[in-house]
C-alpha cells in the first residue's frame, strides 16, 4: 500500500501546482420526484424539516483539481460522487457555490464554461453506453477527431491518428477499427471509449468508475491504460478519477478526496491518506479495498 505506484506523482511537486478546475462550497439538492418547482418552494417555506427530505446530493464541498495531477473522488454508493462529477465538467449546474476553471468563475454559459466543455472528455462506467452501436470503432474515432478539428481533416491522417491512440491504449487498431461495439469485450469496449476521450487531447479527463461494469483482468488493464496515458500526456493532462475502491484508486491518484453523504470526511495526498487515515470511515474504506 505504501509503495508509490507508477503513474502517481511526487507529493512535493503537487502542492506547488496551479487549480485548474475548482469546486467553491457547492450544495446540490435534487427536486423530490413527481413535485413541481412551485409546489417544492411552498414544501420549503412550510417546514425546513420537510426541506431536508429533498435529496441534498452534496453539501458545502469544496475540492480542486491541481494541473496534471490525478484527483481520486471515492465513497459509496450514493456519497455524491457523479453529482460533484457531473458538477465538475459544468454538465449540472449546483444549487449552491461555484466552479472556477483556470482562476476564472465558470457559471454555465459563460466563456470559461464554454471552454471547460471543449476542453474535457468524461469516461463513463458502461463503456457500451458512450459508444455508437451503429458505428465501427474506426466511425466513432473519425467523429471525435472532427468534432474537435473540424471535418475538413484528410481521411489518411484521421486513420493514422487513430491507429495511434488505439496503440496507446493498448489495442491492435488493424484487428479492432472495423469492428462494432457489440464485437468487442466489455475491457475493449472501454478503451475504444478511452481512446475516443483523449483523441482530441483534453486538457481534463473524468473517469467515473470506468472499471465497475467488467470483469477483474480488464480492471487491470484498464488501470494500466489510464497510467499509460498519464505518463504519455504528462502535465498537460489532469484527471479525476471516480470509485467506490480505494484499492483501484491507489495505483493512479496523486490525491484522494473522501466523500460520505454529501460531504467532504479528508483529503489528501494518496500517501497520508493510505497511510494515516484520520476518519473511521476511510479506515472502513481501506479495510475493503480489493487490489
Ligand atoms: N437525477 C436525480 N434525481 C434525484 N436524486 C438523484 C439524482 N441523481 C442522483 N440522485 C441522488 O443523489 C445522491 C447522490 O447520487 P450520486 O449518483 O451522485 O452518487 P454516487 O456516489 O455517484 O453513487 P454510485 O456509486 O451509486 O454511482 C443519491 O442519494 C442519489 O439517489
Ligand atoms: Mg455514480
Amino acid at each position: 500500500m505504501t509503495e508509490r505506484q507508477h503513474g502517481a506523482q511526487s507529493d512535493d511537486e503537487i502542492p506547488t501546482r496551479q487549480p485548474v478546475l475548482e469546486m467553491n462550497h457547492v450544495s446540490k439538492n435534487y427536486h423530490a420526484r413527481g413535485m413541481s418547482r412551485r409546489l417544492l418552494d411552498n414544501v420549503i417555506h412550510a417546514s425546513a424539516k420537510r426541506y431536508q427530505g429533498q435529496r441534498l446530493a452534496l453539501d458545502d464541498v469544496s475540492l480542486s483539481l491541481k494541473s496534471g495531477e490525478c484527483l481520486a473522488i471515492i465513497g459509496e454508493s450514493g456519497s455524491g460522487k457523479t453529482t460533484a462529477t457531473r458538477i465538475l465538467l459544468g454538465l449540472l449546474a449546483p444549487t449552491a457555490g461555484s466552479l472556477r476553471y483556470r482562476g476564472k468563475q465558470a457559471p454555465m454559459h459563460s466563456t470559461e464554461w464554454k471552454r471547460l466543455r471543449r476542453e474535457s472528455s468524461m469516461i463513463f462506467q458502461n463503456p457500451y453506453s458512450s459508444l455508437d452501436p451503429r458505428w465501427t470503432v474506426r466511425q466513432s474515432l473519425k467523429e471525435a477527431v472532427s468534432l474537435r478539428f473540424g471535418r475538413g481533416l484528410d481521411p489518411s491522417s484521421v486513420e493514422a491518428r487513430s491507429l495511434k491512440i488505439l496503440d496507446t491504449v493498448g489495442l491492435d487498431g488493424r484487428v479492432v477499427i472495423d469492428r462494432y461495439p457489440i464485437d468487442l469485450s466489455g475491457g475493449q469496449a472501454q478503451r475504444v471509449a478511452i481512446a475516443r476521450a483523449i483523441i482530441d487531447e483534453p486538457e481534463i479527463l473524468l473517469a467515473d468508475e470506468p472499471m465497475s461494469a467488467v470483469d477483474v483482468t480488464a480492471r487491470v488493464q484498464i488501470l494500466h491504460t489510464l497510467q499509460e496515458v498519464r505518463t504519455i500526456q504528462g502535465a498537460s493532462l489532469s484527471m479525476i478519477f471516480v470509485s467506490h475502491d480505494i484499492g483501484m484508486v491507489q495505483h493512479i491518484a496523486d490525491r484522494i478526496v473522501v466523500l460520505r453523504q454529501g460531504r467532504v470526511l479528508e483529503q489528501g495526498s494518496c500517501a497520508e491518506l493510505l497511510n494515516h487515515p484520520q476518519h473511521p470511515y476511510t479506515m472502513e474504506l481501506l479495510k475493503a479495498a480489493s487490489l
